[in-house]
């Protein structure tokens, strides 16, 4: 049956926890250099509309990595930027290559791209959402603390396309998010894809979210698409900047994450970024070993060996 990874509630509870020990299993193979080739021959499709780095080179190193060869496009140099239907384009590229990975704009283009493609599609970031950064970032905590089940996220900042995954994240995979906003830029649960509120409690004071927490994480207060907004939310945000402070009422263990790029001085402090508790070099390398372990699981199904 074809699969898509188009939001992270895609997958189940139990195939996201095949994926975390899939994980593990790629990531130690190649960590002891030990060749591992089940994509020989398939080919990926990169199809971005937004800049990247790691997006790009962990899709691209991985594909090469397990056998595969994969394949840049980008808006401005295909007929995407001069208004081919996204449907066409989901008719054509899909018949030439194994799989497709897409970073643009609405959700509703990967939608309508995946509704006419013949292979698997996976989100690389659409404004709302970020699926494969959480996969990498939820695998980053298991290796740090073990299961994610029951803990506490506290999310400071923007409800982007990173806040709705981890809020899609925790109603999966049965933690909690503690989320603070500035006012006027809460979390909208439909937009989100929700079930429910049960997984997720909003806090207007962000140490209050922080108060607990096992894993604090923030995001650029203005992402790709909004640069419009910037001057204004520079002032909105001011007061949810992640500090020592903030770190300091979370657990002593919590360990600090951010998807990447940071703006020092900004979202996140240097010194909670750069400090003892923050894993976001951990959590960029495992975007190449999560994204292997999920272009196989979609290309080829649980495998044993
Ligand atoms: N975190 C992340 O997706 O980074 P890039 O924008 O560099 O791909
Ligand atoms: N929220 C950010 C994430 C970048 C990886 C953006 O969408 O620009």
């Amino acid at each position: 049956m074809l699969r898509h990874f188009l939001q992270f509630k895609d997958l189940s509870r139990s195939e996201l926890i095949y994926l975390f020990e899939r994980t593990r299993v790629i990531k130690t193979r190649f960590k002891r250099y030990q060749p591992y080739h089940p994509l020989t021959d398939r080919t990926l499709a990169m199809i971005f509309e937004k800049s990247s780095t790691r997006t790009r080179l962990s899709f691209e190193a991985g594909m090469h990595q397990l056998g595969g060869s994969a394949i840049y496009l980008n808006t401005r140099d295909t007929q995407l930027g001069r208004g081919e239907p996204v449907e066409d384009a989901g008719e054509v590229i899909s018949r030439m290559v194994d799989i497709v990975m897409i970073r643009t704009f609405e959700q509703d283009i990967i939608e309508r791209f995946a509704a006419h493609s013949r292979v698997p599609v996976i989100n690389g970031l659409t404004n709302e959402y970020h699926p494969c950064q959480i996969l990498a970032d939820i695998f980053t905590f298991i290796e740090h603390h073990g299961s994610i089940q029951g803990k506490t996220v506290a999310w400071v900042g923007d409800s982007n396309n990173m806040c709705n995954t981890w809020l899609q994240a925790a109603e999966v995979l049965d933690f909690n998010v503690h989320v603070s906003t500035p006012p006027g830029y809460e979390v909208e649960p439909e937009r989100a894809g929700l079930y429910g509120t049960d997984h997720f409690e909003s806090f207007a004071d962000p140490m209050d979210a922080c108060r607990g927490a096992d894993l604090v994480t923030t995001d650029v207060w203005t992402s790709m698409g909004w640069e419009a907004e910037n001057d204004e939310r520079l002032k909105d945000f001011a007061d949810w900047q992640v500090d020592a402070e903030m770190m300091g009422v979370a657990k002593s263990d919590a360990v600090f994450m951010h998807c990447l790029p940071a703006h020092r001085g900004e979202e996140v402090t240097a010194e909670v970024i750069d400090g003892p508790q923050s894993v976001v070099w951990d959590e960029a390398e495992n975007r190449l070993h999560v994204q292997k372990a999920l272009m196989e699981f979609l290309l080829l199904g649980k495998v044993e060996s």
